[in-house]
């Protein structure tokens, strides 16, 4: 009788064993805490399908940067919501815009904490698309001249990284070149690097009041159907000088992180976006899973597939529970 030699559960008896040979250890270290910040003064309105995030006014997005320093969180990636949105999205490429005067403020106060500044347009414009619109769509180009600006109004505001997430073809050599004249040639580029155009982006938009007025995002954001294309862009990135690669949604797309991981070197972010943490949330508050569980396992699985860097709405939740082993 054929009796195996190596039997894997004799290394699961108990605690001990397991947490000995534990291959992935989840840490804090890598965890970036999103805000989504509103230009109106002393605000903090819930956000309904993200329980536990706000929208913020720029004094309580502070305390929610001190909050999360204080657990250890490295960086938070701050998303504006502008007093007054128009045709090219003005208010991302001014001085004075609400996430350059939430930058200047949270580094100011909290100076500890790395500042990342997503860098888009589909919060400024009125139209809610990534860039400046024509009647034949999004005109890429024309988009990457305000995409330079806002890289740079970002930068002299203080922002620690600048991530690009708007999947237009050349921002992140655009912004590199731009940075680069202006002085700012130790500003690293965190490009949203293979970003699909995902259904699961659907709590985001309300809580950034982002969501286009007409059509999609299926012109300039990846068809979740690729796997070879998003190398390609991720190719491109490294290319134009990007310092980390990001991969977007992340549990959907765990087969991307990996490829992602063994295709490249640089260091390798994963977003889990709103609606991976809406999914959660709501069945936990449905007593259908375990919450804490549920949340501790995915991230866990994002790490294991490879990122290093995980984006995540569950920050401050995960690193009060990883704080208490
Ligand atoms: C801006 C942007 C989006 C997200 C991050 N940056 C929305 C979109 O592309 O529609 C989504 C993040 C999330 O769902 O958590 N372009």
């Amino acid at each position: 009788m054929y009796f195996p030699a190596y039997r894997p559960r004799r290394l699961r008896k108990n605690e001990n064993f397991r947490r000995m040979i534990r291959e992935t250890r989840l840490t804090v270290d890598g965890l970036v805490l999103p805000l989504f910040i509103t230009a109106e003064k002393e605000f903090k309105k819930p956000i309904a399908s993200m329980p536990g995030h706000f929208q913020l006014s720029i004094t309580y997005a502070v305390e929610e940067a001190r909050a999360a320093r204080d657990l250890g969180i490295p960086a938070v990636l701050l998303f504006g919501i502008p007093a007054r949105k128009d045709e090219t999205g003005t208010d991302a490429y001014s001085d004075d815009g609400v996430i350059q005067r939430a930058v200047r403020e949270i580094k100011e106060a909290v100076p500890e904490i790395l500042v990342v500044t997503d860098l888009c347009f589909c919060e400024y414009t009125d139209h809610g698309h990534c860039g400046i619109l024509t009647e034949e769509g999004v005109d890429n180009d024309a988009t990457l001249e305000i995409i330079a600006e806002a890289a740079v109004v970002q930068a002299r505001a203080g922002s620690d990284i600048i991530a690009p997430s708007g999947m237009m073809d050349g921002a992140v050599g655009a912004i590199r070149e731009a940075l680069d004249e202006e002085g700012f040639d130790a500003t690293p580029i965190m490009s949203y690097s293979a970003k699909y155009a995902s259904c699961f982006y659907g709590p985001f938009r309300d809580a950034a009041e982002s969501a286009p007025r007409s059509g999609d995002r299926k012109s300039y954001q990846m068809d979740p159907a690729n796997s070879d294309e998003a190398m390609r862009e991720i190719t491109l990135d490294v290319e134009e000088g990007a310092d980390i690669i990001m991969v977007k949604p992340a549990l959907p797309y765990l087969d991307i992180v990996r490829r992602a991981r063994e295709e490249f070197d640089l260091p390798l972010a994963a977003y889990n976006v709103s609606g991976e943490y809406a999914m959660i949330k709501a069945a936990a508050n449905l007593g259908w899973i375990d919450g804490e569980r549920a949340m501790l396992e995915a991230l866990t699985s994002i790490k294991r597939a490879g990122a290093d860097i995980i984006i995540t709405y569950f920050a401050k939740d995960a690193a009060k529970l990883l704080a208490g082993r």
